[in-house]
């Protein structure tokens, strides 16, 4: 049976996105095959990482469509054209609507860095989620993997992984440590898993 042809989106710097292409590399990720990249900020990192694993990457940004609902127009075409199985939201900053998460329905994965439902949702993204636990003083914090629907963070969790806070943290060095020990773990061990899921449905089908 063919690998699930997964297609990761980001907005910045693409670390998440570096361990996925390392478990592949790994055959930690061995029933999925990243196959395209896309950003929606020009010049991230992360595609240059994508680049130099030699995979495609493309940049499509809100302000060149013109509206939301064309943005993921544009994101469904390239997706649905590239043959795209699974998404992987690592990184991803924009918040997909009702219709495009509905197109990809069990589909969507995304890492958020938190145990869910604490500092999630709306609002809660990047540095933000890693200066709220410090603010409310939470000694556990960790990061989570869930299926993406129209409730922001809202989804089915797939995996979890709590990390210590210490009591000199500051948000930066706090939301390193919980990429090292959960999200860089956590992210690429869901996407096998979920790619697994997918090739049997597939089976089953035939
Ligand atoms: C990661 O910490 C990821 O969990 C978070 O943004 C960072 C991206 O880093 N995502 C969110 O907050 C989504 N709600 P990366 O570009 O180095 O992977």
């Amino acid at each position: 049976m063919d690998k699930i042809k997964i297609a990761v989106l980001v907005s910045g710097g693409g670390t998440n996105l570096g361990a996925l292409i390392e478990a592949e590399r790994k055959g930690i990720i061995k029933s999925g095959e990243i196959k395209l990249v896309i950003s929606n900020k020009v010049g991230a990192y992360a595609l240059e990482r994508a680049k130099n694993a030699g995979i495609e990457a493309l940049t499509v940004t809100k302000a060149d469509c013109g509206s939301q609902a064309e943005f993921e127009d544009r994101l469904i075409s390239l997706l649905t054209s590239h043959g795209i199985e699974l998404i992987v939201l690592a990184g991803f900053m924009s918040i997909l609507s009702e219709r495009f998460t509905k197109t990809f329905s069990d589909r969507i994965i995304n890492v958020h860095p938190s145990l869910i439902p604490s500092f999630s949702g709306k609002g809660f993204y990047g540095l933000r989620v890693h200066e709220a636990a410090l603010e409310y003083g939470v000694k556990v914090t960790g990061a989570t993997v869930h299926y993406v629907n129209e409730v922001p963070d809202g989804g089915k969790i797939i995996l979890q992984k709590s990390v210590a806070v210490k009591d000199t943290d500051t948000p930066e060095v706090l939301q390193r440590r919980v990429m090292e020990k959960a999200e860089w773990i956590i992210l690429p061990k869901a996407c096998e898993m979920v790619s697994k899921r997918l090739i049997i449905e597939k089976s089953h089908k035939c």
